[in-house]
């Protein structure tokens, strides 16, 4: 009680003071805080979800205006923050406290040049130099992300989103090796990106790419990212995985790479030489992806493969018998919207279920999008194709051994089993 009226009289002083003399000594910290290393027991306290964190966008935007009107005077005005600059120093961003230890600074729409960010970064009425979070959201600047943007503030979240930034320099984010644990760079026009530079921050957990044009992303370790949980490349140009693109990245628990223009996904493009996470789900749906090659994923023992929407025809046992059986059986494979032709290819998944339950209903365009199970009488008729090339069958697949269209009618007549419906 006694606490909330000091704070109020420090409020109506602030307000006062500032009006009076548009300067406040109660602007400094009451307790100053140690800079640099010093800080790391705080930063380790400080983690990167908070409830004003969303992921969607939209809600980004949304958060980022109320912040701003938040920001005018009335009651939780910032001035009586101690973590921040006075706002009239700091415009046209706003810098805002969370508690006594975490505060942020944003800037929207008001921003009106990259440089004009450079002066904000490099103000020297800073109370403290390590935030919480900086947002430049909804401008349209086209910065460089380079390292001459920034001041000398550090930050443990940076959400760069819905801009038109284009390019993302080598040493970009090497200011904050020490600090940043996500970095979402969602909604811009980024296309020029020097990934390798992402390995400048090592503590990073979650990265955010989607909504831009990147259409490449390196291979062979290129991002050496040793605690990244997420990798969101969702909703970008990129037309393939080649090998060893995450074999840096030992935590990862969700790759999403939907959305894109993934025509082929290359051997060990998913290899995790020591995966060290719980389980890992990779997110390949709506995409034009019509070949996977075997050995695509190695090292993980949960995992969750959504293929949904993409070109495929073939299931080729080669591709997905090693994953089954490394993760003995608990793998998930999402199928459906692709343009399957089922023949003898499929009687590895149809007649053992211990494969089909990995796969979610596989149907069949070419057989009347029945689910696969339907070509079972089949497989027993023809001897020995459950075994068939794979090396022929990569990229375009052969069809060695098709069923004739009066067996596969006849098969389809004779259903009884009462799961097999058209959807
Ligand atoms: C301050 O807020 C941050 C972000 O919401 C939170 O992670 C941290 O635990 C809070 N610190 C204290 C001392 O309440
Ligand atoms: C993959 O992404 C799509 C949207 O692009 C989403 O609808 C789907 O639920 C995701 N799949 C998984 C397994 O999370
Ligand atoms: C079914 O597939 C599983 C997983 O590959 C394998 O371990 C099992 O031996 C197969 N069962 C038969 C009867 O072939
Ligand atoms: C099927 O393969 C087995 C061994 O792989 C062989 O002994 C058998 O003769 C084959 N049957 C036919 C019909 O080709």
């Amino acid at each position: 009680m006694i606490l909330k009226i000091i704070v109020c009289v420090a409020c109506v002083q602030a307000v006062a003071v500032g009006v009076v003399s548009g300067k406040s000594l109660l602007l400094q910290p009451r307790h100053p805080l140690p800079f640099t290393a010093d800080q790391a027991p705080l930063i380790a306290r400080i983690g990167p979800h908070d409830a004003r964190h969303p992921d969607s966008l939209h809600h980004h935007a949304g958060h980022v205006s109320s912040s701003f009107s938040g920001r005018h005077g009335g009651k939780g005005s910032v001035d009586g923050c101690p973590l921040c600059p006075a706002s009239h120093e700091i415009s046209p961003c706003a810098c805002r406290c969370l508690n006594d230890t975490a505060a942020t600074i944003e800037c929207g729409p008001e921003l009106a040049s990259c440089s004009q960010l450079t002066e904000v970064m490099s103000l020297n009425s800073y109370p403290v130099n390590t935030y919480l979070r900086l947002v430049v959201a909804d401008t349209n600047l086209a910065c460089k992300l380079e390292k001459a943007l920034w001041g000398r503030l550090v930050f443990q979240e940076i959400e760069i989103i819905n801009n038109m930034f284009q390019a993302l320099d080598n040493r970009a984010f090497q200011p904050f090796s020490a600090t940043l644990t996500t970095l979402n760079l969602g909604g811009n026009t980024l296309q020029d990106v020097y990934f390798s530079t992402l390995s400048d921050t090592p503590l990073l957990r979650f990265l955010t790419l989607s909504y831009n044009k990147v259409d490449f992303l390196p291979g062979y370790s290129a991002m050496t990212l040793p605690l990244l949980e997420t990798f969101d490349a969702s909703y970008n140009k990129i037309r393939k995985i080649i090998a060893e693109t995450f074999a840096g990245m030992p935590r990862l628990q969700k790759i999403d790479m939907s959305n894109n223009a993934i025509t082929k996904v290359y051997a060990r493009a998913f290899a995790f030489p020591q995966h060290d996470a719980s389980s890992l789900v990779v997110n390949l749906s709506n995409n034009a992806i019509s070949s996977i090659e075997p050995g695509v994923l190695e090292g993980v023992r949960v995992c969750t493969l959504d293929l949904r929407n993409n070109h495929l025809i073939n299931l080729p046992e080669a591709v997905y018998r090693p994953i089954i059986d490394f993760t003995a059986a608990s793998a998930i494979f999402w199928t459906n919207n692709n343009p399957f032709d089922c023949d003898s290819h499929f009687c590895w998944i149809a007649t053992n279920q211990t494969v089909s339950g990995t796969f979610n209903t596989v149907l069949c365009p070419n057989l009347g999008n029945y689910p696969v199970e339907v070509i079972t009488p089949m497989c027993s008729i023809l001897p020995n194709t459950t075994t068939p090339r794979y090396s022929r069958s990569r990229g375009h697949p052969a069809h060695p051994a098709p069923f004739r269209k009066s067996q596969v009618s006849t098969a389809v007549r004779n259903l009884r089993r009462p799961f097999l419906r058209r959807p």
